[in-house]
């Protein structure tokens, strides 16, 4: 499937290292690349339980995990990683020997012009992952004072020009509500001009969807709950692609140490090699970072 290589696939199999009989939580499916690498692996008598927030992705994995793979091995669950716990109970499972996050956003969202994330395309300022989910960017883009708007996509965009964006989109939506993804890029250029090859919305864009879904909370609320749920000796993978995951990953990995629940088996985070950058340019800006529970004392 071109475009949709999952990233880092060896380095997750070396790391994690699953055996049969053992029990992994993925909690951003998509597609199953990472699961269909790591199925055979845990078989016989393994568990693989697979969440998406979208569903759209979910019945693709579906389609393409199901035949191999039935209920006893794979269940899969359209709900968020952040509330993985509930998800657990439902499945009966109390605890696993690995949990594995490949954040963001997948060439497949971006390319379908109907979920509004990227600039390139024509269509509804959406960027929900989850379709049932209460905010989309056009709330924010329409509602959000300018002081917030600047915020938003200074502090999660890393927005240089954040004030003068802002700034333009207060105006531009005070004569007309400002509803598609081309509307708005057009806005941003207006505002900042246009250099260099990356489009001038890219961090505009960028930063509503992660505002859009909350991604740092989940992010946050699902590394707080993972120890509860590892058993000693379990790992936990997570791939980022931008420094605020990274970050919030490394920290919390920081602060595990020091209360002895999780040694960091990656010093550095491990990116990807020349290979697979040049085959999959998403890998360029993966991060992986991998921890194993430390028995409790
Ligand atoms: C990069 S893709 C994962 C690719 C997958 N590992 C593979 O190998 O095919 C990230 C996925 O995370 C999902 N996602 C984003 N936020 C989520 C959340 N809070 N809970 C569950 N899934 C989420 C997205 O819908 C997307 O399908």
């Amino acid at each position: 499937m071109p475009g949709h290589a999952p990233v880092l696939v060896s380095h997750v199999l070396r790391l994690l290292d699953p055996q049969p009989g053992q029990v992994v939580l993925d909690g951003t499916i998509k597609l199953g690349g990472h699961a269909a690498a790591i199925l055979p692996r845990i078989t016989p008598g393994g568990l693989y339980i697979g969440l998406d927030w979208d569903e759209r992705m979910l019945a693709q994995a579906r389609d393409r995990l199901r035949p191999e793979w039935d209920a006893h091995v794979l269940k899969l669950y359209a709900a968020s990683y952040a509330d993985f716990p509930e998800v657990l109970a439902q499945a009966g499972v109390e605890s696993v020997d690995h949990m594995l996050l490949d954040l963001g956003i997948n060439s497949a969202q971006l390319d379908d012009p109907t979920r509004g994330f990227s600039f390139e395309r024509e269509g509804p300022l959406d960027m929900r992952f989850d379709a049932e989910g209460e905010t989309q960017a056009v709330d924010l883009v329409n509602k959000l004072s300018e002081t917030d708007l600047a915020n938003v996509l200074y502090e999660l965009g890393g927005e240089t020009h954040s004030r003068r964006i802002a700034k333009r989109i207060c105006q531009a939506r005070h004569s007309r509500r400002i509803v598609t993804t081309a509307q708005l890029a057009r806005i941003v250029e207006s505002a900042i001009g246009r250099s260099g090859r990356i489009h001038p919305a890219t961090k505009t864009f960028q930063a509503l969807r992660i505002a859009v879904n909350r991604e740092l909370e989940n992010l946050e609320r699902f590394l707080e709950q993972t120890p509860q749920y590892l058993k000693p000796g379990g790992k936990l993978a997570v791939i980022s692609f931008h420094s605020l995951e990274d970050g919030a990953v490394k920290r919390f990995l920081k602060s595990a140490k020091k209360s002895g629940t999780f040694e960091e088996l990656t010093k550095r985070p491990v990116v990807a090699d020349t290979d697979e950058r040049d085959e999959n340019p998403r890998s360029r800006s993966a991060k992986l970072r991998v921890a194993v529970r430390v028995e409790s004392q």
